[in-house]
């Protein structure tokens, strides 16, 4: 059966949360372009949204309409061209609404998974919890044995959960970014089990959404997290190193300030720790450690941080939590102190400047990652750039070539270990999920 077909009826599991809300946007709109094709006239399309939470289903359903209105006035030639037919629709404003609502229309939320019943693509992306997983893929294995999934994991070999519920290689691991409407990298996680029919699928799929697929080898984290949790402990091992001197809180801000300005990556690595949320960060490593033979991965400070309920993660409309940083309108202001229980405010410069002071001289060629993204020249930049970095005598400097280093080895050691298939492989997950302006395996570092 071709994706078309497959693409009538289809659920999402966890459709409310954070990146099943985007998924659903994703797979709604695109089967709702499909359902206005006029070879597809009169055929059915329904995509469950299944989710415990009614009144996050309310959420779902509002984001769906407002995500919906934003692309279509985005694309108001194609919208136009979709309802060409219909002469009652004149204005742009009457076309849009049309279409928003052709969006909303597919969509069958609920609480109830039995309502899923007769799907033929399932995409999982309820919490990062094996159990939990497992336990909603066998109910919907026993409602719609003939069925793909397509799960959203981000660390969970996806061979264990074939195993547990029997699937025989018809689960994927199709791992969007967030937001997943928004970044265009999925990393696919096969095996030897993968049924070859559903990797064609998801290839297709893929294509269909434009993204950029990324293949991966089902072992615990994949590249991206594979590479992501090692870089926050490399940091979190760099702030126990420097807290002598400088304060816990004191070492938290060197470190983000220079893991952000000298790797000139868009954000510091413990804003993004608080981004995707340091429980979630937690749970990765318990499941890396559970299925890595011969590494374990650890880090005090992560556990106090989680019993004093330090989370980070983000609010239901999207802004950010406070973490290991404290935030005014999504930017960091300021670093949390484990031993007061409270935060030391960046706008205390006497703080902020007295480490940025022990830091120390960055170099002079450097630039600003907003200032790179976009450059087509960056590469030269970046030898420039290292070259001056290595020879800058300071300690961020030496903080930075030291993570740099740490970073290559890290993304070498995931193709050596046949997570990744190629360094391209690892560089393209870190450019395109992780929006770094290089790859880490380079040749600026050693
Ligand atoms: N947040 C990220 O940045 C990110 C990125 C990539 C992958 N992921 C992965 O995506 C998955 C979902 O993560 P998230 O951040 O969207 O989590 P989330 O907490 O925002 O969403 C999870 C959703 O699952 C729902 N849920 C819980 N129990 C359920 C049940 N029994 N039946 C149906 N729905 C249930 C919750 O109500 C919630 O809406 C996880 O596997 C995570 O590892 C997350």
């Amino acid at each position: 059966m071709s994706l078309d077909d497959k693409l009538t009826r289809v659920a999402v599991l966890g459709a409310a949360g954070k990146m099943g809300s985007g998924i659903t946007l994703l797979l709604a709109q695109q089967m709702a372009l499909a359902k206005l094709q006029p070879q597809n006239k009169g055929r059915y399309y329904r995509l469950d949204a299944i989710d415990v939470s009614d009144q996050a289903l309310d959420g779902l359903m509002r984001y769906i309409r407002e995500q919906s209105q934003k692309s279509a006035e985005k694309m108001t030639v194609i919208v136009r061209d979709l309802y060409k037919d219909r002469s009652d629709l004149v204005e742009n404003s009457e076309i849009i609404n049309e279409y928003v609502n052709e969006v909303v229309s597919v969509i069958r939320p609920a609480s109830d998974i039995g309502q899923a019943k007769g799907a033929k693509l399932i995409f999982e992306a309820v919490l990062e919890k094996l159990d939990l997983k497992v336990s909603l893929i066998r109910k919907m294995k026993e409602l719609c044995p003939d069925a793909y999934f397509f799960s959203n994991t981000s660390s969970i070999p996806i061979a264990e959960m074939d195993r547990q519920v029997g699937l025989n290689g018809k689960i994927i691991g199709y791992h969007f970014y967030n937001p997943p409407a928004v970044q265009k990298l999925v990393e696919v996680i096969s095996n030897d089990k993968t049924d070859a029919h559903l990797k064609e699928l998801a290839a297709e799929l893929g294509k269909l959404l434009r993204k950029k697929l990324i293949p991966s080898n089902d072992i615990a984290g994949f590249i991206g997290n594979g590479h992501f949790i090692r870089d926050g402990l490399h940091a979190l091992e760099a702030v126990s190193r420097l807290a002598p001197d400088f304060t816990e809180p004191g070492a938290v801000y060197a470190v983000n300030k220079v893991s952000q300005d000298l790797l000139i990556r868009p954000m510091g690595i413990f804003q993004l720790l608080d981004y995707v949320g340091i429980e979630v960060f937690q749970w990765i490593i318990d499941v890396m450690n559970k299925y890595i033979p011969g590494e374990t991965m650890h880090h005090d400070l992560l556990e106090r941080m989680i019993a004093k309920g330090i989370l980070g993660g983000q609010r239901p409309d999207g802004s950010q939590k406070d973490g290991f940083l404290k935030y005014e309108k999504n930017r960091p202001a300021g670093v949390y102190d484990l031993g007061t229980g409270s935060y030391l405010p960046l706008s205390d410069e006497a703080w902020a400047k007295g480490i940025e002071a022990r830091l120390g001289s960055y170099p002079s060629s450097l630039k600003p990652w907003k200032a790179l993204v976009a450059d087509p020249n960056k590469e030269a930049f970046f030898a420039t750039y290292f070259q001056e970095l290595k020879q800058t005598r300071s300690l961020a400097a030496e903080l930075a070539l030291a993570y740099a280093q740490k970073s290559k080895a890290i993304g070498q050691k995931l193709v050596a270990d046949g997570v990744a298939a190629s360094a391209d492989d690892v560089n393209g997950v870190l450019l395109n999920g992780f929006f770094h302006v290089y790859g880490p395996i380079n040749d600026y570092v050693s």
